[in-house]
Order: structure tokens, then C-alpha cells, then sequence
């Protein structure tokens, strides 16, 4: 979709102007009123119309407007956050979209600048939010009916200060951008998405100047990566592991990294899955597919940063040749594994996952995502992922990130009483706790004894990465969840 700033409202068929919260008018719409004696007003008075935010209505003539006149509620603006902006954008694109309409013209020009947000900002704002609503996964609909297809195409935003719109919205569509490309790879099937494409959309950022390394099974044999092969070694398809670098901070900043799990198909492997919802297990990689949306990002918007971002990347498939209940592995951390379950198997990708990124970069922190655990919907549901770490600082950094874009987190206990739990009989550690609860937090244990004293955090996203319900910026489906709070997390914390 097509995003303008312009300083002057261009002739349209279809404007879109403000109320607010108390009923009164933005200037915009204050003077279309008067210039239709009125008229305005008193269409809105015979209507439910209030003004709250994300409220519309539509008035198909408007005397001395040649088109129709949307008006758009803004609520209490003053007090206003960037991310109810971006919700108040997502809104009217939904509702534009589903009026069938090609283009708008929206002058909010009279927004009265938020908090710390100058005008030219909240209306940046205000378009991000209708650009990353704009996203759909349609490319397999070859059949629709005429009315299903997104036809709204353009949005013209009026800003008093066009080329400072235009540079915050830089930075908000690289981030969208980014959030885009998770959620396209988190829809894609399973039998388009698996370790090997994955690294090939991993290979087409170094256009954009992200170095991409590939660990194919035999690297990956050699170098010991026993628990991340066992858990591919039932799939025809190649385990692979993706390293790529962002390396925008030239001052010899330490690089922070970031981890995600990349279970392209997620069977349960010989502790099989029932059939009913097995479906959902495509979006097993959503963890991977936030740190190739995130290193996009990153690099779309050049971001002062040293970031180093890692996919591990296997199908979880039953078959002659899979790992077993009772199997003992040899992890890169030279730590035996005995796989207790198959269907624990993120946590195994992971521990060579961490084990290698902490050894190789040394980062200053290191920061896991992943759809671990069924447990986390237990305890959270669906409106806050859940956080385990090391370290309180870090905890802090990403909370208040998570928070400032709609993306919350919520922190879990870990202690060694938890940890007694992953010790196993007949090898170091094992990879389900004794089935006495906590389910989500034994898994964070196990992955803790991988991180080697690096200051770390584990993101478990297994509710937030894909909505069944409609959710206001993100509709329905893939989230793209944690490519937001990554990208708020380094701005505010680490592109000084
Ligand atoms: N990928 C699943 C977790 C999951 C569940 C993600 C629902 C998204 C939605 C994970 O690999 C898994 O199977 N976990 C098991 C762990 C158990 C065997 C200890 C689970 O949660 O049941
Ligand atoms: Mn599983
Ligand atoms: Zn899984």
C-alpha cells in the first residue's frame, strides 16, 4: 500500500477528518460544517457517533464537498500513547478496506499534539498502524470472489510538517516492513516453509547489507551439534542453522543476540501429537521467523546496533530413522541429554542454539524466542508472553518495551528448587520436567543450563504468535509478535 504525507489536502473523493471525545470538532471538520451550514453537525447528532477513539461514520454527501466525508473518532487525544495512535490507524484502514474503497484523503492535521508526540509524529503514527493492518496472506486464494480482494490501494495524510511525517514513517515502515515479512513466513505451509527455505529468505538480506552465514547437518555434525540433528534426524528435510549480523553500531559495541526456535513443522515426532489442532504446528518457527523479520528491520532502518541473529531451523517428523524416547544425546555444550519426550524438542534446537551463539559472540545478552510450551496458555492465555531470565536488568529493558507496543510480557519465577526438576537418571540433564506442573518454567530451566552465565532472557511465545481472534493492529492469524518490542527494546536501550 501506497502511504503519502502532503502539507495541502488534495480534491477527493473520500476525506477523512476528526471528533473527539467530548463531541467537538477538529478544524478540518469545523469548517466543512460551516461551509455546509451545519449540516455536518446535525447528521451527527442524529447518529450513536461519540467521538471515542477508533469510532467512524460515514457521510456519504456533505453540501459543498464534492465526495463522502468519514469522520473519524479520536477520543481524548492529548493523552494519547504512539501505540493507540497506531490502533486508531490499523482501525481506519480496516474500515476503509472494508467499504471498498481504492483511495483517502486523511487530514487530522488538527490533532492536538500528545504528551512528548508532536503533530507530525502522532500522524506518522496514525499511518503505521493502517500500514501494518494492510498486510493479508492471500497468495493461495486463486478463486476469490471480487469482493474479497483488498482493493484500498493509497492514503493521503495531510501533516503540517510533511518531511518530519515522512522520517518517523521511514523508521515505522522499516519496523512494519520487518513484522511483515514474520508474518508472511509464520502463514506460509510447511511444505514451502521448512529449514532450507528458511534459509533462503535469509540469504536475500544481504542485499540490504546483513551478513548471513549457513550451517548445513554435515557443519553442524562436525561441530558437535548433537541435540539440535536429533531432533531433524526423522525428517527428510536438512537441519539448518542461520547466523546472520547486523553490524550498525561503529563504536565496537558488544553485540546482543537474539535466538529463535525454528521447528517448521512441529508432529510431536514418536510421542506423536493428536490430530486435532496438530495443524497449528506450522507456526513452530515463529521464533525464527521474528529474528529474520527482526534482522530486516534492523537493516531497512539502519539501526545503531550490533545484533547477531540465530535460527535453529529442523522439522519434528516420526519416521525409521527418529530420535526415541529414552535416546541419549551429546550437546554442543558437551552436556548429555536423555529425550524423555519428542515433543520437548524446541528446548534441544535451542541448547545448541544458545550454547553456540553465547560461545561465538559473547554477547551482552543474549535473548531466546520461542513457542515452547503448551503450559504458557495455561498460565497466561493469550495476552502476555511469558519472560524467564537471569538477569533483572534486562527483564526491566524488555517489560517496558514490550509495553510501549502492545506486545507484553510477563516474568516467571526460576530457581534452583525448579531446576532439581530437568536432572536426570542416566544422563546430565533431561528434557521434560516430572510432569509435577509448571511446565513452562522446567523449560526455561533446561534452556538456562545452555546460556553459560551469559545475562540472558527466554521469550516464551506460544500463545502470542498467532490469533485466532481478530486482534486491532495485527486482524487475524500471524502476529508477527516480538519484531516490535525487539525493535523498541535496541532504539531505546542501545542506538545512542
Ligand atoms: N511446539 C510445542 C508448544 C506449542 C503448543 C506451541 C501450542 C504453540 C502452541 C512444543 O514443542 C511442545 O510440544 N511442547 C510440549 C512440551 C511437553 C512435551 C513437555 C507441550 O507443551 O505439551
Ligand atoms: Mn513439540
Ligand atoms: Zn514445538
Amino acid at each position: 500500500m501506497k502511504i503519502v504525507f502532503t502539507d495541502k489536502a488534495p480534491k477527493s473523493s473520500l476525506l477523512v477528518a476528526s471528533v473527539y471525545e467530548d463531541g467537538s470538532f477538529g478544524s478540518v471538520t469545523k469548517a466543512l460544517d460551516k461551509a455546509a451550514n451545519g449540516s455536518v453537525k446535525l447528521s451527527v447528532d442524529n447518529t450513536e457517533f461519540n467521538g471515542k477513539a477508533e469510532k467512524m461514520l460515514r457521510l456519504p454527501s456533505v453540501n459543498g464537498l464534492n465526495g463522502q466525508l468519514i469522520l473519524l473518532g479520536l477520543g481524548d487525544a492529548k493523552n494519547h500513547t504512539s501505540l493507540i495512535l497506531e490502533k486508531i490507524g490499523a482501525r481506519l484502514f480496516a474500515c476503509l478496506n472494508s467499504l471498498r474503497e481504492k483511495k483517502a484523503v486523511i487530514d487530522l492535521s488538527d490533532i492536538p499534539g500528545v504528551k512528548n508526540l508532536p503533530v507530525a509524529e502522532c500522524i506518522a503514527y496514525i499511518a503505521s498502524g493502517a500500514l501494518i493492518r494492510s498486510w493479508s496472506f492471500d497468495k493461495y486464494k486463486t478463486k476469490r470472489e471480487k469482493d474479497e480482494i483488498p482493493v484500498l490501494s493509497e492514503l493521503v495524510f495531510v501533516s503540517p510538517n510533511v518531511k518530519e511525517s515522512q522520517k518517523i514513517f521511514d523508521k515505522l515502515a522499516a519496523i512494519a516492513g520487518g513484522s511483515h515479512l514474520t508474518r508472511l513466513v509464520v502463514s506460509e505451509p510447511p511444505n514451502i516453509v521448512y529449514p532450507e527455505s528458511m534459509a533462503k529468505y535469509a540469504k536475500e538480506l544481504k542485499k540490504i547489507g546483513v551478513k548471513v552465514q549457513i550451517l548445513g547437518e554435515k557443519e553442524m555434525k562436525k561441530l558437535g551439534f548433537g541435540a539440535l540433528l536429533g531432533v531433524g534426524q526423522g525428517s527428510i528435510r536438512e537441519s539448518q542453522l542461520v547466523i546472520m549480523q547486523w553490524m550498525g553500531n561503529k563504536f565496537g559495541q558488544k553485540p546482543i543476540a537474539v535466538v529463535g526456535k525454528g521447528i517448521t513443522f512441529d508432529t510431536g515426532g514418536i510421542n506423536i501429537k493428536p490430530s486435532n489442532g496438530m495443524e497449528d504446528m506450522k507456526y513452530d518457527m515463529a521464533g525464527s521467523g521474528v529474528v529474520l523479520g527482526l534482522m530486516k528491520s534492523l537493516a531497512m532502518r539502519k539501526a545503531k546496533v550490533n545484533v547477531v541473529g540465530v535460527m535453529a531451523l529442523a522439522e519434528n517428523m516420526p519416521s525409521g530413522a527418529a530420535q526415541r524416547p529414552s535416546d541419549v544425546v551429546t550437546s554442543l555444550s558437551g552436556q548429555t541429554i536423555e529425550i524423555l519426550n519428542t515433543d520437548a524438542e524446541g528446548r534441544l534446537v535451542l541448547a545448541d542454539a544458545l550454547w553456540y551463539t553465547q560461545d561465538k559472540f559473547k554477547p551482552q545478552y543474549m535473548i531466546d524466542l520461542a513457542t515452547l510450551t503448551g503450559a504458557i496458555t495455561v498460565a497466561l492465555g493469550y495476552e502476555y508472553a511469558g519472560l524467564f531470565s537471569n538477569n533483572d536488568k534486562l527483564c526491566d529493558m524488555l517489560t517496558s518495551a514490550g509495553e510501549t507496543v502492545g506486545e507484553p510480557l510477563w516474568r516467571l519465577p526460576m530457581g534452583k528448587a525448579y531446576d532439581k526438576d530437568v536432572n536426570s537418571d542416566v544422563a546430565d540433564v533431561k528434557n521434560v520436567g516430572s510432569g509435577r506442573g509448571a511446565g513452562s518454567i522446567t523449560a526455561a530451566q533446561f534452556l538456562e543450563r545452555f546460556v553459560n552465565k551469559t545475562p540472558w532472557a527466554h521469550l516464551d511465545i506460544a500463545g502470542m504468535a498467532w490469533d485466532k481472534a481478530e486482534k486491532p493492529l495485527t486482524g487475524k492469524g500471524a502476529t508477527g509478535y516480538g519484531v516490535r518490542l525487539l525493535n523498541e527494546f535496541f532504539a531505546k536501550n542501545f542506538e545512542k
